[in-house]
């Protein structure tokens, strides 16, 4: 439902834009750019608001370029750091420390994402994060899912796997956190995976989801476990027999909705977007339908106009 009604009203800029009296011909600045696609939003305060929200994410993201530091990324990037020294002593019989689970924001989820990554790093960072939420977004059928997250956070600390170090993990809440989900377009109960580089590099991320049917079984921390292992080697799902739609899917970076590389993260979009639809799952479906209809009637009436003129003989009309 959310993502139908976000294609729909996906649209209607461009439907805007394509019946603009000039196309946009030098090349302009995001900002701008971002700023001139709010402007043309007329009659409608309500994007005043959003201005604010979108300027104070570009200065977050300004921001992210010399992270302070969160108390969640210090806390995790020391207890990495005391886990790799762990693991360099070659003391097999020694537990490791659980690994800390950072709570993500809508204010802070880049720079504590991006705490752990240091500068000139040619290996990438991973997170696993878990998407969950409470009576509002799940049902209430998230709490074994955050259970076996918790108690995952032990097992995936203690797996021999040397890579497991540049592992890190996180936990977003979409009853706490409704606009943030709406910003990532994450459904509670799915695991995301994400692989962070040095500032510009594209981030990749996978995503998949849980059963949380409650016929299915209910999820473990071996759940999670695997989930982790099934990224970096597929055939742990096969053995796992997990099917095919409940694997990791590959978010694609090129589309819009992408957290970092989409269209609208580039643009500065993606938190006044989110506001958008946020307000608009408040919407009853019929009137979205009477919007839309309304809106794609005026657009293509004002495009007609001018051919129906009387007298217009028809063939000047194809230039
Ligand atoms: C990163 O690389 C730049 C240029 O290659 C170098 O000047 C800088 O000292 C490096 N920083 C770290 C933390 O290694
Ligand atoms: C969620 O719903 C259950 C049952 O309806 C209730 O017992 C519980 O207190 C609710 N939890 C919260 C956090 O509201
Ligand atoms: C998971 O752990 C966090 C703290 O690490 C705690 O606040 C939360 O209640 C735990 N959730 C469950 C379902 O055990
Ligand atoms: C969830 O699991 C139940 C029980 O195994 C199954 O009947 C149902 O089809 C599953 N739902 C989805 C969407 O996979």
């Amino acid at each position: 439902m959310r993502l139908s009604k976000a294609a729909t009203f996906l649209a209607l800029p461009l439907l805007a834009a394509a019946t603009g009296a000039d196309a946009q011909t030098k090349p302009v600045q995001p900002q701008a750019a971002a700023q001139a696609v709010i402007a043309s939003q007329r009659g409608a305060g309500a994007f005043t608001q959003y201005m604010a929200k979108f300027q104070s994410f570009l200065s977050n993201i300004v921001g992210a370029q010399n992270p302070l530091g969160g108390a969640d990324g210090d806390s995790s990037s020391s207890s990495s750091s005391s886990s790799a020294k762990a693991a360099g002593a070659g003391k097999k019989k020694v537990m490791a420390e659980p690994k800390p689970i950072a709570t993500l924001t809508l204010e802070g989820w880049r720079d504590a994402l991006y705490a752990p990554v240091k500068e000139n790093a040619t290996v990438a960072e991973e997170w696993l994060v878990l998407v969950s939420g409470g009576n509002k977004t799940c049902y209430g059928r998230c709490t074994a899912l955050d259970t076996a997250f918790n108690v995952s956070a032990l097992d995936l600390a203690n797996l021999p796997s040397p890579s497991v170090r540049h592992l890190h993990l996180g936990r977003l809440d979409c009853d706490a956190q409704p606009i943030l989900c709406n910003v990532w377009s994450a459904n509670p109960g799915s695991l995301w995976s994400l692989s962070l580089l040095p500032a510009p590099a594209p981030v990749e991320i996978h995503t998949r989801s849980f059963n949380l049917s409650l016929a299915a079984p209910t999820p473990t921390a071996q759940d999670i476990v695997t989930a982790y292992l099934a990224r970096a080697d597929p055939e742990v799902d096969e053995k796992a027999e997990i099917p095919t739609r409940r694997r990791w899917h590959r978010f694609e970076n090129e589309g819009w909705l992408h957290p970092f590389d989409g269209k609208l993260a580039k643009l500065g979009l993606s938190v006044p977007v989110a506001y958008f639809f946020y307000g608009l799952n408040a919407v009853p479906t019929w009137v979205l339908m009477l919007v839309v209809s309304f809106v794609s009637r005026t657009l293509i009436n004002r495009r007609l106009a001018p051919s129906t003129q009387p007298g217009a003989p028809a063939s000047s009309r194809r230039s």
